[in-house]
């Protein structure tokens, strides 16, 4: 089964899942910036994305039904980057940057560190459900390497001290 069989098959296992009257307002405000729904389509990811804690089948599902989109195109695009909070993800999503200028500052090391500590691979969820761990392309922050992005806040220069405040400051 492929991926996209797998997210329209739960979409319809799942319960649907509707926009809050705040959503739909700042939907409706999106429409108004962008020339079509399509290039609407990236806010309105990021809408859905808070609104849900998280996009799944439910949310692409609901998405399509608000802005006209088939689940399809949503999917394709949603998948198409890394930056969205994704259903199942933990509450704090840590995306090491592992590209060369990150890996020549010691990314590897960073990656290593979170592994050790967290005890899960990239890709992966601890079981608490507190934190998920990413490789990712460029955060376009490569001046100072190496980057961890922490659910919305860049992290940069990052020492491992750094990283073990930041992972207890973490509730
Ligand atoms: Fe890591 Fe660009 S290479 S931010």
């Amino acid at each position: 089964m492929s991926a996209f069989q797998e997210i329209t098959q739960a979409a319809r296992e799942d319960e649907r899942v509707e926009f809050s009257a705040e959503a739909k307002k700042k939907i409706e405000w999106i429409y108004t910036r962008y020339p079509n729904r399509e290039a609407a389509l990236l806010p309105v990811l990021r809408v859905a994305e808070k609104e849900f804690d998280g996009i799944g089948a439910a949310a692409i599902d609901c998405i399509a039904r608000e802005m006209g989109l088939s689940p399809g195109y949503i999917y394709g695009v949603f998948t198409f980057y890394t930056h969205y909070k994704r259903a199942g993800e933990g509450k704090y999503v840590l995306q090491v940057c592992a590209t060369l200028p990150c890996a020549l500052r010691g990314c590897r090391d960073v990656v290593h560190h979170l592994e050790d500590k967290l005890g899960i691979k990239p890709g992966e969820t601890t079981e608490d459900g507190k934190f998920t761990l990413k490789k990712v392309e460029c955060l376009a922050s490569c001046d100072t390497a190496p980057v961890v992005q922490i659910n919305d806040d860049y992290h940069e220069n990052l020492t491992l001290e750094d990283l073990d405040k930041l992972l207890e400051s973490f509730e």
